[in-house]
């Protein structure tokens, strides 16, 4: 999004102020030229024969989005088998799927299964039981580098606490459990975290891999999660994706040479692809001067975007409506019942009521985490594609806050037999409908 002679624009000139009045407020809007050049640009640092990209859709799992990767060339991440199933439908070939739950029972792993997708392994209870169960069914192990880096305590999973993958330690175990069931191990994977600036990060745990690696002789490929940093604050501050990509690669080729074989090498990222090419825009519903701070109150909360609440992510944050003249400071936060705190202390564009605020890098773990907490609507989402917007989901209604809820006769008013909630809830809405026309020819 650019800024144009005082107004912001997306690729094709659109305006983003015109989508916000077109689709309403709040919203999300996610472009794809940026998903294609971060595609682009990771795929271009990697100089090995065989790479392959597994977007991890967690980050953001609208099918529109699954297939966009898929037409770029990834291959998805997933952790659920709900997700397995979006990919399948968006298109993947199970074989371009690889599925890396955590905690999940047997009969998930089944399912999966069942479905052809590739399967990663991160505990050794699991392990003997799919080994005895599937022993032809060829697996990838998680394994804790107990590394702990990240960008906060809650997104580091690669440390000796973490409940993830198997410890390298253990892999002693890990092969006479191999050995027992006569297990295919064709992928070893680890992954240390999230927001992770460090290059150095990557290739001290790029050589815990190596080393377990040759202990395994049937692998076709070596997975190293993701975690790329990018940048929040629109201070350049990331990964050097094109320095790691070279080293990585130098000592993977290596690597490849010592073990006897090309194998191919794996990322899985989420943010990296998807979290700068996301907008997200909401509408200032209240300025409040208390007497410390000045409060933007905006038409949104954590239950759209929870990040900052969750784990403190700053967003940068600016006034779309008011391009120029004074800047003042301002809290941003949303009408949730508690601290509901977008950013503090930001410097905008002096704000009136009525203006639109935009909250960047809103792509990755942002719609994905929304959720209906207040009874409020989740957001729609709109792509902007090769100079067009498109709708990608629809703002929720009342109709989705009841859908699957089941009215109990327990309780007065009781349902008329052959009435639901939605019947009656549409019969309130016409006698409101009507009471207004009424009101209006008094
Ligand atoms: C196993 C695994 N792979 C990949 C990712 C994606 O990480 P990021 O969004 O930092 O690229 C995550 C994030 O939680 C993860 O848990």
């Amino acid at each position: 999004m650019q800024l144009n002679n005082g107004e912001f624009h997306f690729a094709g000139g659109i305006s983003a102020l015109d989508l916000c009045e077109t689709y309403g407020c709040p919203l999300y809007v996610y472009d794809y030229d940026t998903i294609e050049r971060q595609y682009n640009r990771l795929t271009s640092a990697f100089d090995v024969k065989n790479l392959r990209i597994n977007y991890a859709c967690k980050a953001l799992t609208n099918i529109n989005i699954l297939k966009l990767m898929n037409s770029l060339g990834a291959g998805l991440d997933t952790v659920s088998i709900q997700e397995v199933r979006l990919g399948l439908l968006a298109g993947y070939k199970p074989q371009d799927i690889i599925y890396t739950p955590n905690c999940v029972s047997l009969e998930e792993i089944t399912e999966a299964v069942k479905l052809g997708v590739r399967i990663n392994i991160d505990n050794i209870s699991i392990l003997e039981q799919f080994g005895s169960l599937y022993p032809h069914y060829p697996v990838c192990i998680r394994i804790n580098p107990h590394i702990m880096a990240g960008g906060n305590s809650k997104i580091s999973v690669g440390h000796i606490d973490s409940k993830f993958g198997i410890s390298f330690h253990q892999m002693p175990h890990v092969l006479r459990v191999v050995e027992a069931t006569g297990l295919k191990v064709e992928g070893l994977h680890m992954h240390t975290g999230s927001e992770i600036l460090d290059s150095e990060v990557f290739l001290i745990g790029a050589e815990i891999l190596f080393k377990q690696a040759h202990h395994l002789p049937d692998l076709d490929y070596l997975d190293f999660g993701s975690g790329f940093k990018v940048s929040y604050k629109n201070d350049g501050i990331e990964t050097d994706i094109e320095d790691l990509g070279q080293q990585i690669s130098k000592r993977f080729n290596f690597f490849c040479k010592e073990y006897g074989r090309e194998l191919t090498l794996m990322f899985e990222p989420g943010k990296y692809l998807v979290s700068e090419a996301g907008y997200f825009f909401s509408k200032v519903n209240v300025v409040k001067q208390t007497t410390s701070t000045v409060f933007a109150g905006i038409d949104s909360g954590l239950n759209h975007l929870i990040r900052p609440m969750m784990y403190d992510s700053y967003h940068s944050i600016i006034n779309i409506s008011k391009t120029d003249g004074r800047k003042r400071i301002y809290t941003v936060v949303g009408y949730i019942c508690e601290t509901d705190t977008f950013g503090v202390n930001r410097q905008m564009h002096e704000i009136q009521e009525g203006d639109i605020l935009c909250i960047k890098n809103a792509g990755a773990y942002c719609f994905t985490m929304a959720s209906n907490y207040n009874s409020r609507f989740r957001p729609p989402e709109v792509l902007i594609y090769k100079g067009q917007h498109h709708l990608i989901r629809k703002r929720e209604t009342m109709d989705d806050l009841l859908y699957n809820q089941v009215e109990v006769e327990l309780f007065q008013p009781a349902l008329q037999s052959g009435e639901n909630m939605l019947d009656r809830m549409n019969g309130q809405k016409e006698t409101i409908k009507q009471e207004n026309r009424n009101k209006e020819t008094e």
